[in-house]
């Protein structure tokens, strides 16, 4: 399904016109479908429903507590990497003893807010951290449940600085100290040892990742029941990848193949957190063409959408299609393509950096000031990475559901952005 559809030249979120939504709520503004966030996680659900899994939604893709209500609401745990979060997805009404706790930096304030919580796993990722868990446990005379945070050295082929499963990354650790960790646990009776956790990177758009990574998985949930742990889980992370530019994205079917069958074999629940699969294409931003100007052979379509709005093209050179609300022509269904009619053009914000864009050379119909821009596939690591950068109020956040509209999140105000600070 496509929630963000143009139907007579109009551009539609469900069965509202995002221009009726720009005009009532002004822009920048992040607008999510919450047919298409359901429909996702339904898709994950239903591929996995084999290993009776417990799909964590990464929270940090996107925190609006509407998104996390809606996840709650549909039977979805979360994944939480800071006691903020955690505190997030209580607001939201969840049972926190489904969720997952990963980070490389828990603080101790942290662990004990996740152990009052009674969350179902630490995912730990150094010796440091597994102590720290043993000691503040046993100061509150309760037990850490815990999954070991594996680097299995897999190259899942994404940005450098998204890749998380490659020797060298800070993430996890290696299956030697694992082992070693593994011992000390049984030795401890705060701390129980129930699964592994392994993280290959962010997006992935193959399957032999977690082919290579589940199969690693079955061998060493062997080797440490072999050492008298009831090993229950196996966490998979998250990282599916999605269509920003066509239909590059696989279907969570896919990905399913290559996993379950591994996960039977372990005898083993399934714990995954995907995040962008979910979020990724569920949201758009919205902005307005403020001036148009060339300059140095260059066409600049000057918009309100700010890379403090969206970080992520000047971040990781990310692509986002980019499209008129109203266009006068069709969308190719290639965000790369080079219609009739269409002139290459850099789309950029406001801000007072060169790095500020959210396209660069992208062949769009003529634009004009009072134009309305999409920025698609902006549901993930959009609002969650905002700032107030360059005193940019955030963007307001619209959840439709059908016909209905509900502000997720009130645009800022000039007096949000100094109401925490002193003078
Ligand atoms: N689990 C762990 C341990 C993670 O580190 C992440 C993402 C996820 C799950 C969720 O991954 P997802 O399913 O969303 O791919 N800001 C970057 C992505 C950073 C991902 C960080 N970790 C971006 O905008 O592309």
């Amino acid at each position: 399904m496509n929630a963000f559809e143009y139907r007579d030249g109009q551009l539609y979120c469900e069965d509202v016109a995002v221009a009726d939504l720009a005009a009532e709520y002004g822009t920048p503004l992040y607008i999510y479908s919450k047919a298409q966030l359901l429909h996702q996680l339904g898709q994950i659900q239903e591929a996995f429903a084999e290993t009776d899994p417990v799909i964590c939604y990464s929270v940090k893709a996107n925190s609006n507590l509407a998104v996390l209500k809606t996840m709650n609401e549909a039977g979805s745990s979360f994944d939480v990497v800071s006691g903020g979060e955690l505190y997030r997805v209580k607001q939201a009404g969840a049972d926190t003893t489904r969720v997952v706790f990963a980070g490389v930096g828990k603080t101790d304030e942290e662990i004990r807010f996740a152990l009052e919580c009674d969350i179902l796993k630490f995912d730990v990722e150094s010796e440091a951290e597994l102590d720290a868990i043993a000691a503040v446990a046993e100061s509150m005379g309760k037990v850490g449940r815990v999954a070991l945070r594996l680097n299995p050295d897999i190259d899942a082929k994404t940005h450098e600085k998204t890749t998380t499963g490659k020797k060298g990354n800070k993430f996890g650790m290696d299956i030697e100290r694992a082992n070693q960790l593994a011992d000390k646990v049984l030795a401890n009776p705060h701390l129980k040892l129930s699964g592994i956790h392994m993280h290959l990177g962010s997006p992935i758009l193959t399957t032999e990742p977690y082919e290579k990574a589940s199969k690693k998985a079955v061998e060493i949930v062997a080797a440490y029941r072999a050492k008298g742990h009831e090993i229950s889980w196996i966490n998979l992370g998250g990282g599916f990848g999605i269509s920003y530019k066509h239909e590059e994205g696989l279907p969570a079917s896919e990905y399913a193949k290559v996993i379950v069958p591994q996960i039977k074999e372990a005898g083993c629940r399934l714990t995954l957190e995907p995040g962008r699969f979910i979020a990724g294409n569920s949201g758009v931003l919205i902005s307005k063409v403020i001036f148009t100007k060339r300059e140095g052979g260059k066409l600049f379509i000057i918009q309100d959408g700010g890379m403090n709005d969206l970080v992520r093209p000047a971040m990781y050179d990310s692509f986002h299609r980019v499209w008129p609300v109203a266009p006068s022509i069709e969308m190719p269904a290639n965000a790369e393509a080079t219609p009739d009619g269409c002139e290459a053009a850099d789309v950029v914000g406001p801000i007072c950096e060169s790095c500020d864009y959210l396209a660069k050379g992208r062949h769009l119909p003529p634009m004009q000031r009072g134009d309305l821009l999409c920025t698609f596939s902006a549901g993930a690591y959009g609002s969650a990475m905002s700032s107030t950068y360059n005193s940019r109020p955030r963007a307001a956040e619209i959840l439709v559901d059908g016909s209905n509209v509900t502000v997720a999140r009130r645009r800022e105000t000039y007096e949000d952005l100094v109401a925490h600070e002193i003078g």
